[in-house]
């Protein structure tokens, strides 16, 4: 089986985001992930609802938004309206997680929870059935371009057995410093789906790594 694509918008030129689009309109992603990061939860500030309208409407791949903001339960329904297929929220900004989960399912979309690198994936036994994906940072939220977390491959081995334990069908998603070197050593640990920034948007050719992305086949 292939892995699943997600390469993140935000290393994509601004400035011609209809372009960057329908280049990955073009190519094998299978999401285009959306980073929403609100200068509190994260020491950064991205972009919000009209961008993610904007990229919407010219998106022909689901999109799937990492929502990197304190009290997210209070834009679900706004990004679900701007057109979020998947909304992932922190763990470490839902006080009541249980609940939000239902809100964004509630909402049509599918639950996505995203960890911190510090935080235990024995946090999610107790939801671990009603996570769609869980989205392992494997940097510290905030920035693109960062370097990779080496302790992120024992995090997928202990995710994975959790979700097998309970019979449930989430997804594993890595986010953060996932380029060619390490994709195959993911994959091999047990993650479904790899999102890439900087590795697919600064490549001379973006359509090419993300086909190179996608064959990586388990022997
Ligand atoms: C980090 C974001 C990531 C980021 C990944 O806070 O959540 O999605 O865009 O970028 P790269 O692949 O460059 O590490
Ligand atoms: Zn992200």
């Amino acid at each position: 089986m292939s892995p699943l694509i997600a390469p993140s918008i935000l290393a994509a030129d601004f400035a011609n985001l209809q372009k960057e689009v329908e280049m990955l309109n073009s190519s094998q992603a299978d999401f285009i992930h959306i980073d929403i990061m609100d200068g509190v939860f994260v020491p950064n500030i991205s972009f919000g609802i009209p961008v993610t309208q904007a990229i919407k409407r010219h998106a022909k791949k689901p999109l799937d938004v990492h929502l990197m903001i304190v009290e997210p339960d209070r834009y679900l329904e706004a990004f679900r309206d701007s057109g979020a297929d998947i909304i992932s929220v922190h763990h470490e900004a839902c006080p009541h997680l249980h609940r939000t989960l239902q809100v964004i399912k509630s909402l049509g979309a599918k639950a996505g929870v995203a960890i911190n690198p510090h935080t235990n994936v024995e946090l999610l036994r107790d939801v671990i059935q009603d996570i769609d994906m869980v989205c392992l940072m494997s940097v510290n939220p905030g920035f693109g371009g960062q370097k990779f977390i080496e302790n992120t491959y024992g995090k997928i081995s202990r995710l994975k057995d959790l979700i097998l334990a309970y019979g449930a069908s989430t997804k594993i998603e890595i986010d953060g410093g996932v380029n060619i070197q390490n994709a195959s050593k993911l994959i091999a640990a047990g993650a479904d789906v790899l999102v890439a920034g900087s590795f697919v948007f600064n490549s001379p050719n973006p359509i090419n790594t993300i086909n190179e992305l996608k064959s990586i086949r388990l022997i």
